[in-house]
């Protein structure tokens, strides 16, 4: 019954794939990026020889996945990306056609009735129909495949991956590339969802913009040796620590708006956890900067403990997976 269920976080720079064997859950993941190569013979061989994702139309090879940044070093562009701030990217022509080889490469063909329950954001008000696109583009890619599929909020889904103990009551928020995703949920219940398009791609192609740096140098830097909590360092140091703080405080602003705008809060009877996950959540000083810009904002609720999830990059797919499991 579980090797029948799977759960994917569609995530704007990562799609991570998880799986059960046994009691324990399994991850896969590959960059949600590619490279466009001229189409030579030779390249094509040594691709194909050293397993490198490709593939080819008339005129040109494309590499896609978690090497393709490989060639982004040595070639004159950055990498391509199918999806932006959490949705198909509608600059990409070739969105669809990556998104549907990533998942084909990582899901495969269904087994007989496998199930899958993949992660939508919660779309920006200017952009929900364009939610409405992305999430039916993906149902259909997965029906191809033969499976039956359904989709989740990935605010939720940090809910049913974190907080069991609770019964699923409290706060879970996604800082991924793309976005930031929150939701309140009682009882498993979403009270709301909401998202912010300001999370690390933001942070890197601000920092780039003000410090004459290529995104994908900015963005090295702040998986490497950036911290959050020291005011020491360079130029590239200093724009990434005004970007992330601008991140955090959009974060928790749009949560206190969400809050005074929600009639009926639901009346908790005790404080209640907020947890966080994703990429961006790992800076060195993240939390310590979200707690005190959650003091700051003097919310309606109050909380037991703010933490980061185990396991923040693959907390998405592991609730996509609980999702699957509890709802399919
Ligand atoms: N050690 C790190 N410190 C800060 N940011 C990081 C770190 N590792 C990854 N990131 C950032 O996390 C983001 C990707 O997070 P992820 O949760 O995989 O995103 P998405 O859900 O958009 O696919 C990227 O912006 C990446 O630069
Ligand atoms: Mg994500």
């Amino acid at each position: 019954m579980a090797g029948e269920l799977k759960g994917l976080d569609l995530g704007t720079s990562r799609i991570v794939l998880a799986t059960m064997s046994g009691e324990k859950v399994n991850f896969t993941a590959q960059r949600n990026a590619f490279v466009e190569l001229p189409l030579v013979k030779m390249t094509e061989t040594m691709l194909a020889s050293e397993g490198i994702l490709h593939t080819v139309d008339e005129r040109h090879l494309y590499v896609y996945g978690n090497r393709a940044d490989e060639f982004a070093k040595f070639l004159d562009g950055d990498e391509r990306r199918p999806m932006a701030r959490g949705l198909l990217n509608p600059a990409e022509p070739k969105n669809l056609e990556m998104i549907e080889l990533l998942i084909t490469h990582l899901c495969g063909e269904a087994r007989e009735g496998e199930k899958v329950c993949f992660s939508i954001p919660t779309a920006p008000a200017d952009r929900k129909s364009d939610l409405v696109f992305h999430e039916r583009s993906v149902l259909n890619i997965f029906q191809e495949l033969g499976y039956t599929a359904q989709s989740v909020n990935e605010g939720l889904a940090i809910v049913y991956s974190e907080l069991r103990d609770t019964n699923f009551t409290g706060i879970g928020m996604s800082f991924g590339g793309g976005m930031c995703n929150i939701c309140l949920a009682y009882l498993g219940l979403p009270v709301f969802t909401l998202a912010t398009t300001r999370s690390g791609d933001y942070i890197d192609q601000s920092a780039a913009s003000v410090t004459g740096e290529t995104p994908t140098t900015a963005r090295l830097h702040k998986e490497q040796s950036f911290r959050l909590d020291s005011n020491v360092g360079n130029a590239l140091d200093h724009a990434i620590s005004i970007y992330y703080t601008d991140v955090i405080e959009t974060a928790v602003k749009a949560l206190q708006e969400a809050m005074a705008e929600t009639k009926k809060l639901p009346r908790f009877t005790s404080p209640i956890p907020l947890v966080c996950a994703g990429g961006t959540a790992m800076a060195r000083g993240f939390l310590p900067e979200l707690e005190n810009a959650l003091r700051n904002a003097d919310l309606p609720v109050k909380f037991s403990k703010a933490y980061l999830a185990k396991d923040v990059l693959n907390t998405t797919a592991k609730g996509a997976l609980v999702a699957a499991m509890l709802n399919m």
